[in-house]
């Protein structure tokens, strides 16, 4: 395949972003990027020790500029934040200058992903099921809107995730 446009992935935390993003990346022959190392390679330390020190408003003003870059920047594959539709101008760029996928997981199959991690602040708080039930809320519509289509990601293998997004694109 000889890619035109950039592929950007968005969906929850723990929808397989990255994971997908690196394996479709091979297989396009395009570099894969992830917003969140960007941000983090930028501000020096890890986004939850960000979070933590400046605030969330802080960082989502770091990941509108990031967006803004690497959305024009050369051709890609780019997994992005969880939070990245949050803003009207992130949603815009990302529907206007490439294929947005949405990976579209239940709050559920998030939960089974994500229990042990400790990296997303987001999801730090007593009752994290009830915290991605939530996001889920919140964003699905966001993540339908800013996509040009959306793949389940529940019981399919990652191999087979990255076929089904290639039919689509
Ligand atoms: C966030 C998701 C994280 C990261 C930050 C905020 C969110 O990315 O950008 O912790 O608001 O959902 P992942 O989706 O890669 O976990």
């Amino acid at each position: 395949m000889n890619p035109t446009q950039s592929v950007f992935l968005v969906g929850l935390p723990g929808s397989g972003k990255s994971t997908v993003g690196r394996q479709l990346a091979r297989r396009l022959g395009l570099p894969f990027v992830d917003s969140d190392h960007v941000i983090e390679q930028r501000i020096g330390s890890s986004i939850r020790a960000f979070f933590d020190r400046e605030g969330e408003a802080a960082f989502r003003d770091l990941e509108a500029q990031v967006i803004d870059e690497v959305t024009a920047g050369p051709l890609a594959v780019i997994a992005t934040g969880g939070g990245a539709v949050l803003r009207p101008e992130n949603r815009v760029h990302l529907h206007e200058r490439g294929r947005v996928v949405y990976l579209r997981s239940t709050p559920e199959d998030l939960f089974r992903r994500l229990r042990h991690d400790r990296h997303r602040p987001l999801l730090q708080v007593a009752d994290p099921l009830a915290r991605l039930k939530d996001l889920h809320a919140q964003r699905h519509p966001l993540y339908a809107e800013t996509a040009h289509f959306a793949i389940d990601t529940g019981r399919p293998s990652v191999a087979t995730l990255v076929n089904m997004i290639l039919m689509q694109l």
